[in-house]
């Protein structure tokens, strides 16, 4: 069992675009961008850091940007083996836990498996009195937990106290008995156990192999000074194994009745928004009501192979106002998420190999650049120099996502750009580089995603 350090317990959720490390600015956080959560009568209001920021609260500074494209593409392997692959789980970490021998569950992970990386970082409070703590938000996974004392098996190191349910009047654990423990199954994808005195045990896995088990409890959320729900159903992790940063935990936005999202649902209204900043900027996400007039919407789809994540569906992709020529099917056939928690954005092969033949094509007069990790169409330059054709992102009924050149390139380097995008597997993947800087709103309740420009700051 790892000692564990102190934790601020902040939610830092939202996809981290990743930046090259040239683009950070300044490696100290400027007092200018300061935590702020706080609810009203529209909802809840929280402050984003991106994930490697100077300014997060749960800084993953130390890592390079070849590892966290690495990390990336262990999270697209996990997303698309969970969608197209018949479930099976290798075995039962919350089964371990429920017979308390500690070192049958705990399977040290490589430092790279994980899903920490690309996410953004927010703070929420919890308990009564109130701590507050640094959280990952995730759109890809429904349940919130956070690591937990006593750390009966292992938690990462985090930055700030663990949380204590011991020195909150409000907490309390979920027998297993109850219908929140029923529901771990569908909001996990993994069964719950039961501890020996009733109490319900939740593994919650990522895929890569990075996962969180302890036991299923209930406490008063609090957003800024405000108690924002009581009873809200959590995870109390006992381990906690993968690379989450510093953060405290995770909170997660899918659309599984245990999500953050859905437990404040009745209450604020089941839509969220967020802009995801870049390094240098502050990005916010909001759960509730929203003013729609300045956004363009897109349906979110249902899809057979998962409930909770967020289907949308392409239609095609413009380069220089000129529409790619690949035939429509290419996009219908490949089932399409937008992600929070996804750097690079994963294209259908063909569509893929289009837009870097005509961006190539675009960009001849700069000295192309030696592939870099998983990213293939790269040139001498930088984003910002390039005179970069303007790329459009076009989905079904036609809204149409005009990026800027920074969405579109990322520098690798001192001396190079890369296409931020790359071929798909089995599903596409809209990732969070290309959704930097906009207003993207979640409409669960009508099925619509919307963006607009200039979301951030
Ligand atoms: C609530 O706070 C948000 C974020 O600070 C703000 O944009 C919004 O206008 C506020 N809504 C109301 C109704 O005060």
């Amino acid at each position: 069992m790892r000692v564990v350090f102190f934790l601020l317990f902040s939610l830092l959720l939202l996809s981290g675009v990743v930046s090259p490390l040239r683009d950070i600015p300044h490696s100290s956080c400027s007092s200018k961008l300061h935590e702020h959560q706080h609810m009203n009568s529209s909802g809840v209001h929280f402050t984003l850091h991106h994930p490697r920021g100077p300014c997060s609260p749960a800084s993953l500074q130390e890592l390079s940007f070849s590892d966290v494209l690495q990390h990336d593409v262990l999270r697209v392997s996990g997303l698309t083996s969970r969608l197209t692959t018949t479930k099976h789980r290798h075995r039962h970490r919350a089964s371990s836990l429920a017979t308390n021998h500690p070192s049958l569950v705990s399977v040290p992970l490589t430092p790279g498996s994980s899903l920490g990386v690309g996410n953004y970082i927010t703070k929420i409070g919890l308990g009564t009195p109130a701590s507050y703590f640094s959280m990952v938000v995730d759109t890809g996974s429904s349940l919130t937990w956070l690591q937990c004392s006593p750390c009966r098996i292992s938690c990462h190191d985090q930055s700030g106290p663990l949380f204590d349910p011991s020195a909150s009047s409000t907490y309390h654990s979920v027998p297993c008995s109850s219908a929140e423990c029923s529901g771990l199954q569908s909001a996990t994808l993994n069964p719950s156990a039961c501890s020996s005195s009733h109490v319900c045990i939740y593994e919650a896995s990522y895929g890569d192999s990075s996962f969180s088990v302890g036991y299923l409890s209930k406490d008063t959320l609090t957003i800024g000074s405000s108690p924002a729900l009581s009873g809200f159903t959590y995870g109390c992790g006992q381990d906690n194994e993968g690379l989450f940063g510093h953060s405290a935990g995770l909170i997660g936005l899918a659309k599984d009745k245990l999500s953050l999202l859905s437990q404040l649902a009745p209450k604020l209204g089941n839509a969220f928004s967020y802009c995801l900043p870049t390094m240098s900027s502050t990005g916010s996400l909001s759960i509730g009501s929203y003013d729609p007039s300045h956004f363009v919407f897109t349906p979110l789809v249902k899809s057979s192979l998962d409930n909770s994540l967020y289907f949308v569906k392409l239609s095609g992709i413009k380069v220089g106002g000129k529409v790619l020529s690949v035939p429509a099917s290419t996009y219908s056939d490949t089932p399409t998420i937008i992600d929070s928690g996804t750097v690079i954005t994963r294209l259908p092969p063909d569509v893929y190999t289009e837009l870097s033949s005509a961006v190539s094509n675009a960009l001849s007069k700069y000295p192309s650049a030696p592939a870099y990790s998983l990213l293939d169409t790269c040139f001498k330059g930088s984003a910002a120099g390039l005179a970069a054709p303007e790329v459009v992102v076009v989905f079904e009924g036609g809204a149409e996502w005009n990026l800027a050149t920074r969405n579109v390139f990322i520098d690798v380097d001192d001396g190079t750009t890369c296409l931020a995008f790359a071929s798909a597997g089995r599903v596409a993947i809209i990732g969070n580089r290309l959704q930097q800087t906009f207003k993207v709103v979640y409409d669960v309740a009508n099925s619509k995603l919307g963006f607009a420009a200039g979301g951030c700051g």
